[in-house]
């Protein structure tokens, strides 16, 4: 069994950091995070200078009052280990822990995650003021979490030196044990890139040409195992000192960053937790923070903790825009649909100098007069109101698969279309779904789908046999399966599946492709067939014909006018079908409300357009969120002895008004 958070209700914070201040503000802290309702704070994640002045010397003195005045204020520590930035005085001792990017310049210090994951010197000093604190705090009474390192990879994923290199000659040692083997997945016959001896071996450094795919893709599995591998030390450590308390990292898994595999990461957590940020130039951040959410909870297997995101403004975009009215109670509670048990934001205070000294904060620069401290005081009073809500669960009957190898290997260098990505492919097809009120969760390839009607794969390019066959029988079982362009394509080592497109799933979609069209940035091509009149296809078109698979749609014009765009399959008891290009928005919609029709899945709501619904379900109700996006608000339907949360009103005639721009929680008891 793992530890799990001992904290009541729904847990709120933020990331604290009181060594920037004077203690005299420190009380003013414990006394504004009481009235905002915060219980949970994260602290120390950037302490590593001041815990440890001089190596092996320990200076614990303002950590043990911030502790003490935390748990004297009744409000639990997530307390970090600050490997995330270790000091000056350990890279002038250890130059060669400095990492060394792509392009061969080794980095200086001076800002923070500036190390080389595979350096033994970072790896000891890291362990070593980790059990320090564990040491000192294992016992600790406000100690609820462990916090280890921050966002691992945020700015080293990729480290190109040669300890780096030689860590990855041992992590290809231990995959293929032979280098016969190596050259065999890699394909080393080509180019003349045959390796004789290990220690041949590099990092992928700029080369002149092309690099080899495969080299790619280890070199990118190299680096996410290799961060995990630093994760589990220090969890390790904490964990022999504190088998009570749980252990997290903050992972990242939106805003195109994509250095781990999540899926490798997630058990070896106690509790996870997202950082999640709103893309200034997104227009509909709200679908971002869903899939995000969905995601987590996929990851989780259930609720998570929301371990920062921001009251206003960030700092790292080119424009930091703030947010509108009622947006930040949206944000923060749309996290919560999707499963989030815990709300914290970066930073509780804002910082007065600096990198990130015009980031938003709870507190903000002006004080305690201004709307972000009013909204985040209220939204503390909605969290308490939820307090129920923890512990309750999604309820999908919908996965969409997502893989972070398919993901790297879509967007290596040198695919037959370079504009390929994988977020928005899945970003398309989770959209429709997302304004209809379907509930999603993610899978991996090889997940146990038996609980799901409908499964998606909108980009599954690379797929071994096992999740390859796994798809298939889901089909042939009963279940609806759709699959988006040039999935299957290449097997675990980025060989192509030979024979015709798309690869692993030719039989069960009942198509072959021979030859693929990708066009142009702005190119169209116009589809006809049971698709409305104007729809088209951008991106990607390939040539298909059907091998017992129905033509559903059709290119109207070009090389492949008359050849099948969208195809659908009656494979076993299921159905499998193909969307052989990137339909327009709306044509994709009607499609996948098609296919979720046959596949029998309903909405959780329906509700007005722009009201997002969710819904986590509880050992004896149901939680039904509803959250407005359009400015309108709306009417929408709830079951019979219904009550309103956030209001604590029951609802009195079998339906709730959800306000412009407001957020409704309704307890619906299950009959
Ligand atoms: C990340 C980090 C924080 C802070 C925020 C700013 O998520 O974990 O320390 O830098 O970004 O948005």
């Amino acid at each position: 069994m793992k530890p799990e958070l001992k904290l009541p209700g729904i847990a709120y914070g933020g990331d604290y950091n009181p060594e920037q201040w004077p203690e005299e503000v420190w009380a003013e802290d414990m006394r504004l995070m009481r009235e905002a309702g915060v219980t949970m704070v994260s602290v120390g994640i950037f302490s590593w200078a001041l815990l440890e002045p001089a190596e092996g010397e320990y200076d614990f003195s303002r950590m043990d009052k911030i502790l003490g005045l935390l748990h004297d204020n009744g409000i639990a520590a997530d307390l970090a280990t600050p490997t995330a930035a270790p000091p000056a005085w350990f890279f002038r001792r250890h130059p060669e822990a400095l990492p060394v990017d792509r392009d061969g310049r080794r980095l200086s210090y001076g800002s923070r995650q500036t190390f080389c994951p595979s350096s033994p010197a970072y790896r000891r000093a890291a362990l070593r003021i980790t059990r320090a604190i564990a040491d000192r705090y294992a016992g600790h009474p406000a100690v609820a979490m462990w916090h280890v390192h921050n966002e691992y990879g945020c700015h080293n994923a990729e480290c190109y030196c040669d300890t780096s290199a030689e860590a990855f000659r041992g992590w290809l040692r231990s995959r293929y044990e032979d280098l016969a083997a190596l050259n065999e997945a890699w394909g080393t016959t080509f180019w003349s890139q045959w390796y004789y001896d290990w220690d041949e071996i590099l990092p992928p450094r700029p080369t002149g040409a092309v690099p080899n795919p495969t080299h790619q893709l280890d070199w990118r599995r190299f680096c996410s195992d290799e961060l995990l591998s630093l994760y589990v030390a220090e969890r390790d450590v904490l964990g022999a000192a504190a088998p009570s308390i749980p252990a997290t990292t903050n992972f990242m898994v939106m805003y195109n960053f994509d250095a781990l595999d999540y899926w490798r990461w997630a058990p070896h957590l106690d509790v996870l937790s997202n950082d999640h940020y709103l893309r200034s130039t997104d227009p509909e951040s709200e679908i971002d923070i869903a899939l995000s959410g969905d995601l987590m909870r996929s990851l989780a297997g259930g609720p998570w903790l929301l371990m920062e995101h921001s009251t206003g403004a960030v700092n790292w975009q080119p424009v930091n825009r703030a947010k509108g009215p009622g947006e930040l109670r949206r944000n923060a509670l749309a996290h919560v649909a999707r499963g989030a048990d815990g709300i914290a934001y970066f930073q509780w205070r804002a910082a007065k100098a600096g990198a990130e000294q015009w980031h938003s904060a709870m507190l903000p620069h002006a004080g305690t007069d201004s709307r972000i401290w009013q909204d985040v005081v209220r939204l503390g009073a909605d969290l308490r109101a939820l307090a129920e809500v923890r512990d309750s669960a999604g309820t999908a009957e919908v996965a969409v698969v997502w893989d972070w190898n398919a993901r790297w290997a879509l967007e290596l260098p040198s695919q037959p279309s370079g504009e390929l990505r994988f977020l928005d492919l899945v970003r398309d097809w989770y959209e429709p779904l997302w304004r209809a009120g379907v509930a999603v969760d993610f899978v991996r390839p090889d997940a146990d789908l038996s609980s799901y009607r409908l499964v998606l794969a909108p980009s599954l390019y690379l797929v071994d046999e096992a999740g390859a066959a796994n798809l298939t029988s889901f089909a042939r079982r009963g279940g609806v399966l759709a699959v988006g362009f040039h999935s299957g394509a290449v097997d675990e080592n980025c060989h192509v599946r030979l024979g015709g497109y798309p690869g692993a799933f030719r039989e069960v979609l009942g198509v072959r492709g021979d030859e693929l069209f990708p066009l142009l940035p702005g190119e169209s091509v116009g589809l006809t067939g049971e698709v409305t009149p104007g729809a088209t296809g951008t991106l990607w078109s390939e040539r298909v014909r059907t091998e017992g698979a129905r033509v559903v749609a059709t290119y109207t014009e070009g090389p492949l006018s008359g050849r099948p765009a969208i195809t659908r399959n009656a494979y076993g008891e299921g159905v499998a079908w193909y969307v052989a290009t990137r339909p327009d928005p709306a044509t994709l919609g009607a499609l996948l409300d098609r296919i979720r029709s046959e596949a029998g899945v309903e909405p959780v709501r329906t509700t007005p357009e722009g009201v997002e619904a969710a819904l986590r379900r509880g050992s004896d109700a149901d939680y039904l969120f509803l959250i407005d996006h359009s400015g309108r608000g709306g009417e929408v339907a709830v079951s019979d002895g219904a009550t309103e949360l956030l209001t604590g009103k029951p609802v009195g005639d079998g339906s709730v008004t959800v306000p412009a721009g407001g957020v409704v929680v309704v307890r619906e008891p299950r009959q």
